[in-house]
C-alpha cells in the first residue's frame, strides 16, 4: 500500500497556558519545561465527526479519489458522543462512503493499528483504496480540576488515503498490557437490575510510568523493526513520533542517537491529540513539501493499553 493523501482538521478554539491558569493551579511555567506545550486546539461548538469528516474530505482530495473509490474505512477513536454506529460510520454518512467501515480503539497509537489492518487487507487482496480517519477529542475525557492531565491534551482530526503500492516496508506491533496506567470509566444507563458503581471518573494517569512505557517502548519498537528489516538509522529521514511530550521525543531521539532534524514536532501548539496526533503532524509537513520521493518515514506511537507501534514507510 501506498500513501495517496493526507488531510487534517482542527477546533477553531485555541486555549493557551495563561488561559487553564485562569481556574486551574498551574502556569505556563510549569507546563512548557515539562511538556513543550504552550497551547491546544479544543473543541467547542464543533463535533468530532464535523472534524473527521473534514480531515476525511481534505485526504481524499489530494489522492484525487471520490468517496465512492474507497473500498474500506477504518476510524481510531478512543471517545465520542456516539456509542452506537461506530464514529467510522458517523463519519462515512456524512461524506458518502459506500464502504464497510470499523472502528477501533487503541488510544494514541490508533494510526499505527489501523495500517496495520490496512495492511492486511491489501496483502488478503481484499481493498484497492483505504481511507483511515484519526478523530480524537481527549479534552472531553479529562477532569478538569486535575491540573496533572487536563493541560496535556488537545483535539482533532487526521485523515489518510491508501491506495496500491509497495511503500510500507514494514510494521510492528507491541503490548504491555496494564489497564491501571491511563484509564477512563464511563457511565452507561442505569437498569432495574444492575447494582454496580456506575458513575463517570474522568481520564486518570499515572504520568511518570507512561513517561517511562512511552520512551523504552518506542526506543525499542524502532531499532528492532529497523533490524528486522536490515536497515540502519542513517537510511531514516524523517521520525514522526506521538506528540505527547515534547520530553518524551527528545528522551527517544537520544536513546536512538539521531539528530533534532529528523524529528518534525508540533506539540508546542496542539498538545496530545491521541492517535490523531500522527496524521496531523505527516499532513501538516506534507502540506509544507517536507517530504521527498523515496524518503523513509518512520511513525513510533504509544500510550494507554498499554500499547505501542512502529511503522516503515517509502514516500
Ligand atoms: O499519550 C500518552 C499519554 N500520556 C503521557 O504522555 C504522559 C507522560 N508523562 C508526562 O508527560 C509527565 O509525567 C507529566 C507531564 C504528566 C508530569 O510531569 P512530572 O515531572 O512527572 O510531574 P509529577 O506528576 O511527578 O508532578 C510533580 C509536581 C507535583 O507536585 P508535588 O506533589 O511535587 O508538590 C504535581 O502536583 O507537579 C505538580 N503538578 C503540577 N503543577 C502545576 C502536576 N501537574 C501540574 C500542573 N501545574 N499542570
Amino acid at each position: 500500500m501506498k500513501i495517496l493523501g493526507t488531510g487534517s482538521a482542527l477546533p477553531k478554539k485555541i486555549v493557551t497556558n495563561d488561559m487553564l491558569s485562569e481556574f486551574l493551579d498551574t502556569s505556563d511555567e510549569w507546563i512548557v519545561p515539562r511538556t513543550g506545550i504552550r497551547s491546544r486546539h479544543i473543541i467547542s461548538d464543533e463535533k468530532i465527526e464535523d472534524l473527521g469528516a473534514q480531515a476525511a474530505l481534505s485526504a481524499l482530495e489530494m489522492s484525487g479519489l471520490k468517496p465512492e473509490d474507497i473500498d474500506y474505512c477504518i476510524c481510531s477513536n478512543v471517545v465520542s458522543e456516539y456509542v452506537t454506529p461506530g464514529l467510522s460510520c458517523v463519519i462515512g454518512a456524512k461524506i458518502g462512503l459506500k464502504c464497510p467501515c470499523i472502528d477501533i480503539n487503541c488510544a494514541c497509537p490508533g494510526f499505527i493499528y489501523a495500517l496495520d489492518i490496512a495492511e492486511t487487507h491489501y496483502i488478503a487482496g481484499k481493498v484497492r483504496n483505504v481511507l483511515i480517519i484519526c478523530a480524537e477529542q481527549p479534552t472531553r475525557m479529562c477532569d478538569w480540576t486535575d491540573r496533572s492531565t487536563c493541560v496535556l491534551f488537545g483535539d482533532g482530526a487526521g485523515a489518510v488515503v491508501l491506495g496500491p503500492g509497495s511503500n510500507v516496508k514494514g510494521i510492528k506491533l507491541h503490548s504491555q498490557l496494564d489497564a491501571t496506567k491511563i484509564w477512563e470509566r464511563n457511565s452507561l444507563m442505569p437498569t432495574p437490575y444492575y447494582e454496580g458503581d456506575n458513575r463517570a471518573i474522568g481520564l486518570q494517569m499515572n504520568g511518570r510510568e507512561v513517561f517511562k512505557f512511552a520512551v523504552k517502548a518506542s526506543t525499542s519498537d524502532v531499532e528492532d523493526l529497523l533490524n528486522e528489516l536490515g536497515m540502519t538509522k542513517d537510511q531514516v529521514d524523517w521520525y514522526i513520533v506521538h506528540q505527547a511530550n515534547y520530553r518524551i521525543i527528545d528522551a527517544i531521539k537520544q536513546y536512538l542517537g539521531e539528530p533534532d532534524g529528523k524529528f518534525p514536532i508540533n506539540i508546542s501548539d496542539h498538545g496530545n491529540s491521541s492517535s490523531a496526533s500522527c496524521t496531523i503532524l505527516l499532513d501538516e509537513c506534507n502540506k509544507s513539501h517536507m517530504f521527498k520521493e523515496g524518503n523513509t518515514l518512520v511513525f513510533s506511537a504509544f500510550g494507554a493499553g498499554l500499547l505501542s507501534g512502529v511503522a516503515v514507510l517509502e514516500w
